[in-house]
C-alpha cells in the first residue's frame, strides 16, 4: 500500500481522482517529460487550486483531465468514472475546461447565441434557444447579449460567455485555466465572485490554475504547488493564510501574492 498522504479529500466523495499522472512531448531523444508522478485528489463541491511558476504543468494537467491531450500514463478519474484516452461524449457532460483567455476559446465571427447553441446541437439537448436565454442571465449577461460578436463584449462579458458555454452542458466539474488573468484588475473581482457564486448554487467543483495566490486565497479551499512537472506541496488555504507552507517555492508565493494584495487594495 502507498501512503497516503493526501488526507483532505479521505472522508468525502471524491470527484476529481489523479494518480500517478506522466506525461512526455517529443519523441526519442528529444522527448521532454513535463509531468512527474502527479497525484492529487479534488473533493465533490471543493474548489482547488494549482499553483506554480510558467511552464510547471500546470495547463497540461488540465488538458489531460479535459480529454485534450491523451498520451498521459496513470490513472484518472472525474465523478468515481476512470477517464479513457479518448474525448467521449459523457466527458464533455461531466467536465468543461474555461481558457484563459475568452479571445481563443470563442470565434470571432460566431455570434453569442451560436457560440452557446452549437454544444447543444452536438448533445442533441432539448429547449435550445430556452438553455441559451438561462444561462445568459446565470453568468450575469441577459438574452439582449445573444446577437453581439466577441468584438461587440468587453474583456468580463467576454469571459462571462466563456463561462455560459462552459456551463451549458451543465458540467460538473469546471477546469479553470488562469480564469481572470487576461482581465483588467478592476473586472477580475467581478468574475471570481461569479465564480464563487456558482460552485455554491450549482453544486460544482472547480480545479482551478492560478499564478495568483490572492485569487486561491479567495476562492480555493486546498492548493496543490506545481514545480518543473511535480508537485511539491499539497496544502490548505487556511495555512497560507498563516504563512506557515513549508516549501520554500510557496512561501516565496505566499511574499509575492501578499505584496500584489497591498497592491490591490491601494488601486481599489
Ligand atoms: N504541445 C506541447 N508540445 C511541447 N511542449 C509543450 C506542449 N505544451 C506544453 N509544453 C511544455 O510543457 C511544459 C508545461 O507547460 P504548461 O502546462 O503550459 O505550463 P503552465 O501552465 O504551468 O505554465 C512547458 O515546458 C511547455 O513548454
Ligand atoms: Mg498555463
Amino acid at each position: 500500500m502507498m501512503p497516503n498522504t493526501d488526507t483532505g479529500t479521505e472522508n468525502a466523495a471524491r470527484m476529481i481522482d489523479i494518480r500517478g499522472l506522466d506525461l512526455s512531448f517529443g519523441q526519442g531523444a528529444r522527448s521532454v517529460q513535463v509531468l512527474r508522478d502527479v497525484s492529487f485528489s479534488v473533493a465533490q463541491g471543493e474548489s482547488f487550486g494549482l499553483v506554480g511558476e510558467s511552464g510547471s504543468g500546470k495547463t497540461t494537467v488540465l488538458r489531460c483531465l479535459a480529454g485534450l491531450l491523451t498520451h498521459w500514463r496513470g490513472e484518472l478519474s472525474i465523478g468515481g468514472r476512470a477517464l479513457g484516452r479518448t474525448l467521449d461524449f459523457d466527458r464533455c457532460r461531466l467536465v468543461q475546461m474555461v481558457f484563459q483567455d475568452p479571445y481563443g476559446s470563442l470565434h470571432p465571427r460566431q455570434t453569442v447565441a451560436r457560440a452557446l447553441r452549437e454544444p447543444l446541437i452536438i448533445h442533441r439537448k432539448d429547449r435550445r434557444e430556452q438553455r441559451i436565454d438561462e444561462v445568459l442571465v446565470k453568468v450575469g449577461l441577459n438574452p439582449g447579449f445573444r446577437d453581439r460578436f466577441p468584438h461587440q463584449l468587453s474583456g468580463g462579458q467576454r469571459q462571462r460567455v466563456a463561462i455560459a458555454r462552459a456551463l451549458i452542458l451543465e458540467p460538473r466539474v469546471l477546469l479553470l485555466d488562469e480564469p481572470t488573468s487576461a482581465l483588467d484588475v478592476s473586472v477580475q473581482a467581478e468574475i471570481l465572485n461569479l465564480l464563487a457564486d456558482l460552485r455554491v448554487r450549482d453544486g460544482l467543483t472547480y480545479l482551478m490554475v492560478t499564478h495568483d495566490l490572492s485569487v486561491v486565497a479567495h476562492l480555493c479551499d486546498r492548493l496543490a504547488v506545481m514545480q518543473s512537472g511535480e508537485i511539491v506541496e499539497t496544502l490548505d488555504t487556511r495555512t497560507l493564510a498563516q504563512g506557515t507552507p513549508r516549501h520554500d517555492y510557496t512561501r516565496m508565493l505566499v511574499e509575492a501574492s501578499l505584496s500584489y494584495s497591498r497592491d490591490m487594495a491601494t488601486a481599489a
